[in-house]
């Protein structure tokens, strides 16, 4: 029932409700932005065109509309800022039943302005044991907590989702207790196929929260902005934190030995999903990208406005992206860009989109439809057929993963993870990273 009716109420003080369509006769008929053609007209027919020109406009045109501008002392700091460190606070050399070697890294935020202010996060790492060289990686933030993937008490609590500190195990409840969150994490299948995981709560980076995310964690350190409104046109949203997150995470995974970060997969579910997009898309140190069941200003096209909409997301999501993107809720014909070229902005690395056939709220055909449409630009690097040669707009059959170099599954069941998901992932990863 609750997705029935979109209420976007949190537009303003304006108390609305809109239809959300799940009538794929009522999709709107639409025009797609060509990757390949640059703002003057001019046609790639390079890469040299495309990783030039064509491809820094596009990725301009996503911070301009859609995700926002780091503040300036980020972007000028790029990989590495020395005003971020990495603590190995706790390590285990037989963990998980002595299958794992677990580490727990602690990184501090600091403002180099700004003395005695900082921000940390917490990155909990498995390596598989039995690991005779550096092991490839999957890397994403989780949703509620890293005590909540594994039962292990040696996993520090620090915040839970609403943004509070705590330290008190009695205090846990619902899926925040110590394990509630396993399912959608499947670390065993990850170590046996010889892959690590490093995984970090993402509200360690910022809150999530319309009222409270640009007070709390790296937006208040380095943000202007005191409130969603009050920030330029352009400024960033939660998902380019987080994702800024993520690339501080990479920088900790080069230097550790018992890594291979040549070989680390960015990986995340839903919002978390549209996270690892932009992370993929601005740091082309991700060797491959997945993104699960991230929709609507994730993985799905915007222009097919089937289940959730830029216009609703423009409610009470609206601080995970600039402000500008708001404009183009009721004119998404006139958005410069498309989610298929978030996709195209991987190229010539590999890609995954997965959906569940239930999630129509994600719009699992317009997830599908991007990888479709990203081809072009993967052709240009040679790949003769990056999408497995696909042409057709029908949705492959369920839980049979299609594609070459950009992947695609569409799952039964709802929005989620499930073990399935991850073999997908992992026959991916193998594919990609032991050839
Ligand atoms: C909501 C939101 C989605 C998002 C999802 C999630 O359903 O509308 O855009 O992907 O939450 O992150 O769980």
């Amino acid at each position: 029932m609750k997705k029935i009716f979109a209420i976007l109420l949190l537009c303003g003080s304006v108390v609305l409700a809109a239809e959300v369509n799940y009538d794929e006769a009522k999709v709107p008929s639409y025009t797609l932005p060509d990757p390949l053609v640059c703002l003057d007209g001019m046609r790639v027919q390079s890469v040299s065109d495309w990783e030039t020109k064509r491809r820094p406009e596009i990725l301009k045109l996503f911070r301009d509309q859609m995700y926002g501008y780091l503040p300036e002392i980020l972007a000028r700091a790029g990989n590495h800022p020395d005003f971020v460190k990495f603590e190995v606070a706790e390590q285990g050399n037989d963990a998980l039943g002595g299958t794992a070697i677990r580490k727990q890294v602690v990184i501090t935020f600091t403002h180099p302005d700004r003395p005695g202010k900082c921000v940390k996060a917490h990155l909990l790492i498995y390596l598989p044991k039995n690991a005779t060289g550096p092991v490839p990686v999957f890397l994403g933030c989780n949703f509620l907590g890293n005590h909540t993937i594994t039962t292990e008490k040696e996993i520090f609590l620090f915040h839970l989702r609403n943004g509070s500190v705590i330290t008190e195990e009695t205090a846990l409840q619902g899926n925040e207790v110590r394990g509630g969150r396993i399912c959608r994490w499947d670390v065993p299948a990850i170590l046996k196929r010889g892959y690590g995981l490093a995984t970090l709560h993402y509200i360690d980076v910022a809150k999530d929260s319309l009222r409270d995310c640009f007070t709390s964690g790296i937006f208040d350190l380095y943000g202007k902005a005191t409130d969603e409104a009050s920030r330029g046109d352009t400024e960033w949203g939660a998902i380019t934190a987080w994702a800024w997150g993520l690339s501080r995470a990479m920088d900790y995974l080069e230097t550790d030995r018992q890594i291979d970060a040549s070989r680390v997969a960015v990986m995340g579910h839903s919002r978390l999903g549209k996270t690892a997009l932009w992370a993929g898309a601005t740091d082309p140190r991700f060797a491959i990208t997945i993104s699960n069941d991230s929709g609507c200003g994730g993985a799905a096209l915007s222009r097919r406005e089937y289940g959730e909409t830029i216009q609703i997301m423009s409610g009470g999501l609206r601080y995970w992206f600039c402000r500008n993107f708001q404009k183009y809720g009721p004119c998404v014909d006139t958005f410069g860009i498309d989610q298929h070229e978030l996709i195209a902005l991987m190229a010539p690395r590999p890609v995954y989109v997965a959906s569940a056939e239930e999630d129509r709220w994600a719009d699992p055909k317009g997830e599908y439809l991007s990888c479709l449409y990203a081809v072009p630009v993967y052709r240009l690097y040679g790949i003769s057929e990056p999408f497995g040669g696909r042409t057709e707009a029908e949705l492959p059959k369920q839980n049979t993963q299609v594609g070459g170099v950009i992947g695609y599954h569409i799952r039964t069941g709802v929005h989620d993870v499930t073990p399935l998901d991850w073999e997908m992932y992992l026959n991916f990863a193998d594919r990609h990273f032991r050839k």
